[in-house]
């Protein structure tokens, strides 16, 4: 499976203040967008571009602009929400998708509350969520997308678990993951270690 880990020491930095049990939310709600900056612009390294001839004020040049080929996000609410703004900032042709799916405090298995798809055939689809953990979240989401019509979905992550890793690959084969860091295990609750804890809850000061 493609699982690609940023390797970048801002990286680091962002993800040691993000760990960090006294950072309050309006500087975790700045990191988040941070650390997705950084994963909007990996995940996004081989899009299609095409070439435009232009005139600098020096002379002509041919240079290369963003194919037209539209992206798509899709948040995972509601943490997900926290990942949106860095592609919309930097990407000219991008609709936003919702899907509301909410883990149950003691069996931590995700249910479906919610959807709002554009379409997503013969788009660029990105699903992202800052945590992959079981992995339950992500498989239901991208069997959604699937249906709906996106090809070959991207997952966008901030912190994942080997163990959500593994259920992705296993339900979604071939599946590109990108995620700021791979963290050691699940604890007993279904809760990455190290991580960061919930990340809704930090995100929004619930
Ligand atoms: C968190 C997180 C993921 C999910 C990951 O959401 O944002 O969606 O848990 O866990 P999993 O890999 O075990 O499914 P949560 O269900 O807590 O909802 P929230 O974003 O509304 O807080
Ligand atoms: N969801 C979170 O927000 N944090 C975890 O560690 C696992 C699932």
């Amino acid at each position: 499976m493609p699982l690609h880990v940023l390797d970048h020491p801002l990286a680091s930095h962002i993800i040691t203040h993000l760990r960090d049990r006294t950072t309050k939310p309006a500087t975790f709600r700045t990191l988040t967008y941070q650390i997705s900056l950084l994963l909007a612009i990996e995940a996004t390294a081989d899009i299609e571009t095409e070439d435009k001839p232009i005139e600098t004020p020096l002379e002509r040049v041919t240079g290369r602009v963003l194919a037209h080929q539209p992206i798509v996000v899709v948040a995972i609410l509601r943490a997900g929400l926290g990942m949106v703004q860095p592609f919309l900032d930097i990407f000219p042709d991008v609709s936003v998708g919702y899907l509301g799916l909410e883990r149950d405090h003691t069996t931590a298995v995700a249910r479906s509350y919610y959807s709002k798809l554009p379409p997503l055939e013969g788009r660029h689809v990105f699903l992202v969520d800052p945590m992959l953990a079981t992995g339950g979240s992500a498989a239901k989401a991208l069997r959604a997308v699937k249906e709906h019509g996106a090809v070959d979905p991207t997952l966008v992550c901030i912190v994942s678990a080997p163990e959500g890793v593994a259920e992705v690959e296993k339900h979604h084969s071939g599946t590109t993951i990108h995620t700021a860091t791979l963290d050691r295990a699940l604890n007993a609750n279904k809760y990455i270690l190290p991580g960061l804890g919930d990340f809704g809850d930090r995100l929004y000061g619930t």
